[in-house]
């Protein structure tokens, strides 16, 4: 069975738009070798090299509003959304190509791109050092943060990290996130129960199944509006590299070239605020989750 979390309430709007930007906006060009340097993106489509000619194969993992999830529109149709997803647009009209997106789990994503099965995951990546043997990392496009979340009737137990440090508890983490190492970091006396999908981790946390769980703020925000009961009990310090980055297929200097300009220029120019708003809007509404079946 598939899994299927319907919202039932409507918070109003969240604003994660104001969550500071850490990405640095080096709109400069570059120079390669000394030869004519363009900007222009359908040339610049025609220079770089994807898994399929003309398009763009990016993977993701549709349990992490808002950055990417599915939207159920009017209609009751389930959409991808999240500003990731519109971030990929983005990058692929600036590069002149077209986007195919591969929703995937999250461990999923890190396999596509490692074997370049994939262009690009986009898919709220932490640029985790770990993790540059088997991709590049673009410039950040945003940054959030890290949650210890619970519900919150158990809200108190929690007062501090140490509290979340044993062994009666059992803590959620997505498989293959920086979240698991946050686990073993503070939590490692704890039984760190690890889910593919973050959904299954706040469903498994609101019904008293998981003590708690370590989820990217924003995530935690989101799920929380939508889920009363969920609650952040505390800010987690990360010491590895926060805020979210594009892996891109190791080696494609071209499309990383290519990625990081698209990328200033969504931060310069205000897109990315505004696939922020509009993601937290879609968000705070009914939100289905999963994969899509049958795609
Ligand atoms: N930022 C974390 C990481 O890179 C979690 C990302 C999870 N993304 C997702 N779409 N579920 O490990």
């Amino acid at each position: 069975m598939k899994n299927k979390i319907v919202a039932a309430i409507m918070i109003a709007t969240m604003t994660f738009g104001l969550i500071a930007c850490g990405a640095s906006k080096d709109n400069s060009q570059s120079e390669v070798n000394g030869s004519e340097q363009t900007t222009d993106a359908s040339e610049q489509g025609d220079k770089i090299s994807t898994v399929t000619p003309g398009k763009l194969t990016v993977a993701t993992s549709p349990d992490f509003a808002p950055y990417e999830f599915y939207a159920i529109d009017d209609q009751g149709k389930s959409e991808l959304a999240g500003f990731d997803i519109a971030l990929a647009g983005y990058i692929a009209d600036y590069l002149g190509l077209e986007l195919e997106i591969v929703p995937v789990d999250f461990d999923g994503v890190l396999m596509e791109v490692q074997t370049k099965a994939v262009d690009l995951g986009i898919s709220g990546l932490s640029p985790d050092p770990k993790r540059e043997a088997i991709m590049d990392f673009s410039e950040l496009y945003y940054v959030g943060g890290q949650s210890f979340v619970t519900t919150k009737d158990k809200k108190d137990k929690f007062k501090n990290l140490d509290d979340t440090n044993n062994s009666n508890l059992e803590i959620g983490a997505q498989t293959g996130s920086i979240q698991v190492d946050l686990a073993q970091t503070y939590s490692s006396q704890a039984d760190i129960i690890q889910l593919s999908k973050v959904t299954d981790i706040v469903a498994e946390v609101i019904s008293g199944k998981l003590d708690g769980a370590y989820i990217e703020t924003p995530v935690a925000e989101s799920y929380a509006k939508n889920y009363p009961d969920l609650c952040i009990a505390l800010d987690v310090p990360y010491e590895g590299a926060e805020g979210s980055a594009v892996g891109v297929s190791k080696g494609n200097e071209a499309l990383l070239k290519g990625v990081n300009e698209a990328i200033n220029k969504a931060l310069s120019d205000g897109t990315m605020d505004e696939f922020i708003k509009v993601a937290n809007e879609k968000a705070s509404g009914e939100i289905y989750e999963g994969l899509l079946e049958g795609k």
